[in-house]
């Protein structure tokens, strides 16, 4: 009897532990199911349970998104201060107010009623190169999507997007062009016609850093830094993660030995 109760709870420890390890390998499982099957799946530094990302790949990121992206892309919903948190590319408090400083941002109204510009700080966003959707499609042929949280918006992510940049190639024989298309078989919401040029080619961003400014790294910089500025709180939900499985470990092995101890007490 009391055997046979002991392996009951010591089961019950084991499903638990069990079900602790399956949870975290489903978790990498479903990001690995989650791409298209053509794309390339990269091996991100903040892939898996307990990825975080690489602070040098995040300030390259910001410098090809600052040279590049930003004259045709919003990021309506980053701060400037929010490139000096833990967390992210982790800029110094003086490089984050300087590169606010280099933008000017919209203020106002002031006692006479008018709007007026004055440099960055960090509270403000960063300013949108179009004054809105209609006016950058008048200019671009489409409206391009504010880049803060594209890297959740599109399945495969952060791939998607690398496979975007590195995909461009010319149209298959025969097929139609419309004016100011650009053919990209990535973008399959388009059957493959996209209204952006293509938007980078090697050696187009000097990095400080000796890493080669090569078409592929600049697309996976770049797309490092919107995984970033679409959850800048992955390191801060992956450290809790693994304490949370710590602590259920901690709880499944006390378990167990609880119930072995009250069970071996009574005769
Ligand atoms: C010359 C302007 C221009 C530049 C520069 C530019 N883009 Fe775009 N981008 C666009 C336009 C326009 C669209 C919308 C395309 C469409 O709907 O056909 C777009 C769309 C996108 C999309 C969305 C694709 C989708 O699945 O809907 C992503 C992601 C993107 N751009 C990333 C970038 C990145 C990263 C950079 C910088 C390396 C960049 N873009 C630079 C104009 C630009």
């Amino acid at each position: 009897m009391k055997m046979k109760m002991i392996q009951k709870l010591s089961a019950v420890a084991a499903v638990a532990v069990a079900a602790t390890v399956g949870a975290l390998l489903s978790t990498a499982s479903v990001q690995a199911a989650e791409h298209e099957p053509e794309m390339e799946h990269i091996d991100w530094s903040f892939n898996g349970p307990f990825g975080t990302f690489d602070r040098s790949q995040l300030r390259r990121g910001y410098k090809v998104y600052k040279e590049v992206c930003s004259t045709c892309h919003s990021m309506n919903y980053v701060h400037f201060r929010n490139l000096g948190e833990t967390g992210g590319p982790e800029f110094s408090a003086p490089e984050v107010k300087a590169l606010a400083a280099g933008y000017q941002v919209q203020d106002g109204p002031d006692q006479a009623g008018d709007m007026f510009e004055r440099p960055g700080e960090g509270k403000d966003t960063f300013p949108a190169p179009y004054a809105n959707e209609e006016a950058a499609a008048a200019s671009l042929g489409a409206a391009p999507p504010d880049l803060s949280l594209i890297a959740k918006a599109r399945e495969g992510g952060p791939d998607y997007i690398h496979a975007l940049l590195t995909s461009y190639t010319e149209a298959p024989a025969g097929m139609k062009m419309p004016a100011g298309g650009h053919y990209n078989p990535m973008f399959v919401a388009g059957s493959g016609v996209i209204a952006m040029p293509p938007p980078l080619a090697d050696g187009q961003v000097d990095y400080e850093d000796g890493t080669a400014n090569t078409l592929d790294q600049m697309s996976k910089d770049v797309s490092a830094f919107l995984m970033w500025t679409a959850e800048p709180k992955l390191e801060q939900r992956h450290r809790l993660g693994f304490q949370v499985l710590i602590y259920l470990l901690a709880l499944a092995g006390i378990l167990f030995f609880a119930t072995r101890k009250v069970w071996s007490d009574q005769h």
